[in-house]
């Protein structure tokens, strides 16, 4: 190229540049890259994947909601030597843990593995907003937590929640964990992805076991809400493997009865002020299978004087303007974006495709199959798209988006991190990304977002 012909370039990027910072439509792409190359998982003899002292103690200590709204709290654990007691006894002070429960017990075989002794209790009768000690592991090893139940579902019940996807067990994962521990989220919202066991030759089960240990330093102390992403299949027929998301099912439980749905893929909750819906990419969406008919019944019980927020967590995005993964959400957008829009859904949450990547209120449902109208138009009625699929797993970061970047996208960029949601009031929620690169407190992207339903106000800028 010659030096005239750069120059030129040159002035036209500068041009248009200014003409983006007039306009103010351009989306960021952040010139940020963290290296590209994936760290490696943790060793198994890594301070993180410790097998708790003492003959057969409880291990892999996690919860989650035992019913809609947190006056019940599902504990799972594993015991590896022998059953052992699956009572958890329980109470507001660690003296004086008075109530109890009797959990059941599972396990099952993959492959050549055979997993540890999976107990579940859900602890009933919880009052909103009341700290509980709880215990397990009578006759051997008793191992003692605590959590907050969540507080009453009402219109203005302040609530942070932390955002996290894709996690995996590197080096990286741990500094993601780390880094939502430090800012301080009351529950979790993880929308797929947890161990990356697939990724071991016979997808090494001991990997989900190692996670599980890993993230016990939180999950055994504030719920996270559990969506399913591809690493859950564990589908591998070439080695007699051909139950769909049989380790994940096994290890992980869901209060998708309570919900009024029929699998636990997919179902609701009702945290303080938000009514979160989760979503299976993996399971069938089309017209009238089980999730299609539970999510158009589900819609029509929100109630946003109850719970003003409404979010939904999916793992594979509709809106991502990377290369990798590039539109394998789009049959489900095709299916259910329109039910969004009318919604007023105030954001989506997903992961999948391991970068960052924010969008403006945008909505793409004009199309038929006759108008041609596909382009994506803004719309104030629609939700803002997070892809927070940016973990940290083996697989590495996804670095390659599409140019240019499209008008929906407000924000994009190839790094680690994890995101938290504040819900202030029915009006307001404070929305921020924290890339791992920059320790916990620093804000690489934030957006103060205002309610669809009871503040439907321009908040992309
Ligand atoms: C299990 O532990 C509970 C609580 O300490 C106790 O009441 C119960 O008797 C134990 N069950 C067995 C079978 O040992
Ligand atoms: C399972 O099979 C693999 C491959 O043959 C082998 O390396 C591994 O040790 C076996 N694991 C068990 C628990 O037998
Ligand atoms: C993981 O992070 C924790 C908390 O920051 C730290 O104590 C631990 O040593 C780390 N482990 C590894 C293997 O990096
Ligand atoms: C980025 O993705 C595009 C589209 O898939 C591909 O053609 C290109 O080679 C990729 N670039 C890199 C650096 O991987
Ligand atoms: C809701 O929260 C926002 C942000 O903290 C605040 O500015 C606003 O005044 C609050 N609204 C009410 C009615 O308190
Ligand atoms: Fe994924």
């Amino acid at each position: 190229m010659g030096a005239r012909r750069r120059l030129a370039l040159l002035a036209l990027a500068v041009a248009l540049a200014a003409a983006a910072a007039t306009t103010g439509h351009a989306g960021v792409t952040s010139p940020y890259r963290r290296k590209l190359e994936a760290t490696a998982d943790m060793p198994f003899d890594a301070d993180v994947f410790r097998v708790p002292p003492g003959y057969n103690a409880p291990q892999q200590v996690h919860i989650t909601l035992g019913d809609q709204t947190g006056t019940a709290m599902t504990v799972s654990w594993v015991t590896a030597s022998e059953l052992g007691n699956g009572t958890v006894r329980y109470g507001p002070s660690p003296d004086k843990m008075e109530m109890s429960a009797q959990g059941t017990h599972t396990r099952y075989d993959y492959f050549n593995y055979t997993s540890g002794f999976i107990h579940h209790c859900t602890l009933r009768n919880l009052k909103h907003g009341v700290k509980y000690y709880y215990a397990m592991g009578f006759g051997h090893t008793v191992r003692t937590f605590s959590f907050t139940a969540p507080p009453k579902p009402g219109p203005d019940v302040p609530f942070k929640f932390g955002l996290i996807g894709d996690l995996g067990q590197t080096f990286d994962s741990n500094s993601t964990l780390s880094h939502y521990e430090a800012n301080g989220g009351d529950a979790v919202l993880f929308v797929g992805d947890l161990s990356y066991a697939d990724a071991y030759p016979l997808h090494d089960n001991r990997r989900w076991d190692s996670w599980a240990r890993f993230v016990e330093r939180s999950v055994a102390y504030q719920p996270w809400i559990w969506t399913a992403g591809n690493h859950e299949l564990d589908y591998a027929p070439e080695i007699g493997e051909t139950v769909p998301f049989k380790p994940f099912t096994r290890r992980y439980r869901t209060p998708y009865r309570a919900a009024g749905s029929t699998e636990p893929l997919w179902y609701s909750v009702k945290v303080a002020s938000a009514h979160i819906i989760v979503l299976s990419s993996y399971s069938s969406y089309g017209k009238y299978t089980p999730q299609w008919t539970w999510l158009s019944d589900e819609l029509a019980r929100v109630d946003r004087k109850a719970t003003p927020w409404l979010i939904v967590l999916m793992h594979s995005p509709w809106y991502n303007s990377n290369n990798y993964h590039y539109m394998e959400g789009e049959t489900m957008r095709v299916q259910f974006e329109s039910w969004l829009v009318a919604a007023k859904v105030d954001i989506v949450l997903a992961g999948h495709v391991h970068s960052y990547e924010r969008s403006r209120r945008f909505s793409n449902v004009a199309y038929n199959i006759v108008n041609g109208k596909a382009t994506p138009v803004r719309d104030l009625d629609a939700p803002v798209y997070v892809t927070i699929g940016d973990g940290g797993n083996i697989e590495g970061i996804a670095n390659n988006f599409t140019e240019p970047q499209p008008s929906y996208s407000a924000f994009r960029e190839a790094s680690f991190g994890h995101a938290t949601l504040e819900i202030k009031n029915r009006t307001h929620a404070y929305y921020a990304w924290h890339r791992n690169h920059d320790g916990a407190k620093a804000t690489a992207d934030s957006v103060w977002l205002t309610n669809r339903h009871h503040l439907p106000t321009d908040d992309s800028k």
